[in-house]
């Protein structure tokens, strides 16, 4: 284990979804004493941010989890602490690490139910927006829902399908990378209240918060598996479209069976644009794509 105050670069990797950046892959203890005044005031600021954002528009598991973990404004967690509750809960743990891991590594951590976490938060003029995971979106954005049974297991059994997808090549895992896009990042679930954020990705943000529940812009359609593995997405810019979920019980159901025979499958067929809508869609709402002129490529 090492300690350090800044995060280290180990490469950079050019992939197809751009220039990212590659971090060391080892685990790092979380160097909590070390975190300054300010470090502590941009989680501060983060959290009563989206305190006040998600309420009404976060699952009920989201905000329930949050609240059970006792995550807090006015420090940034500790690792240690959350892991007590979490590896009794589920069996997950939290792990330290310096930021983006390549994808081997990452599902391997999964497969053993160890989460990567950033232990460094963004600078205070990153507040709202920042390219790659830092530790507000990793704590805030995902470990609530590690807390949640079924989505815990989904979780877990999609590092092992990561694992399984590496020996197959990397159409299959550009697949299962689509997936974990738009759900685990940039996912919506059907409530009896209406259409609720549990992704990630929107989750630890505020404008995107908003953007994937009220703007008339994006497309809202039924998750199916297929469909989003071959649906191309954005890094950077709002989503084009959000799938909804039922529920996560049918998200799990429906990544249960082998796969393999959905890769070799999809392999055949040119993938959807980031905006398509097809006549096969369940549509929740048809975007009315204003504003999507200015980016290219959807
Ligand atoms: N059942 C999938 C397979 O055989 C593994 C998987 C699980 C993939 C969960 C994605 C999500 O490949
Ligand atoms: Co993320």
């Amino acid at each position: 284990m090492t300690n350090t105050a800044e995060p280290r670069h180990a490469a950079h990797e050019q992939t197809d979804r751009g220039y990212i950046p590659i971090y060391t892959t080892a685990v790092v203890e979380q160097p909590w004493s070390t975190y300054s005044q300010t470090d502590n005031a941009v989680w501060a600021a983060l959290f009563r941010r989206q305190r006040d954002v998600l309420p009404g528009r976060a699952c009920r598991e989201l905000l329930e989890n949050m609240e059970r973990f006792g995550m807090r404004a006015d420090r940034i967690p500790r690792f240690d602490d959350l892991n007590k509750m979490l590896r009794r809960a589920t069996g997950w743990e939290l792990i330290a690490v310096e930021g983006l891991l390549p994808e081997s590594v990452f599902f391997d951590h999964l497969s053993k139910r160890r989460f990567p976490v950033t232990w460094w938060i963004r600078k205070p003029e990153q507040v709202d927006y920042i390219a790659e995971p830092d530790l507000f979106h990793d704590l805030f954005g995902h470990v609530p829902l590690l807390l949640n049974p079924v989505f815990a297991d989904f979780m877990h059994a999609y590092g092992c399908g990561g694992v399984k997808a590496s020996r197959i090549g990397p159409e299959a895992l550009m697949n299962l990378t689509r997936l974990y896009w738009y759900t685990v990042e940039f996912g919506l679930i059907r409530t009896a209240e209406g259409l609720r954020i549990y992704g990630a990705g929107i989750a630890s943000s505020k404008a995107e918060s908003i953007h994937a529940l009220e703007s008339p812009a994006p497309n809202r359609l039924g998750f199916d598996l297929e469909r989003v593995m071959r649906t191309k997405y954005r890094i950077d810019t709002f989503q084009k479209t959000y799938f909804v979920i039922d529920s996560f019980e049918s998200l799990f159901e429906a990544t249960l069976p082998d796969l393999a025979p959905v890769y070799a499958e999809l392999r055949e067929m040119p993938p959807h644009g980031a905006g398509d809508v097809l006549p096969s869609d369940r549509v929740d709402h048809r975007g009315t794509r204003e504003g999507w002129a200015l980016d290219a490529d959807f």
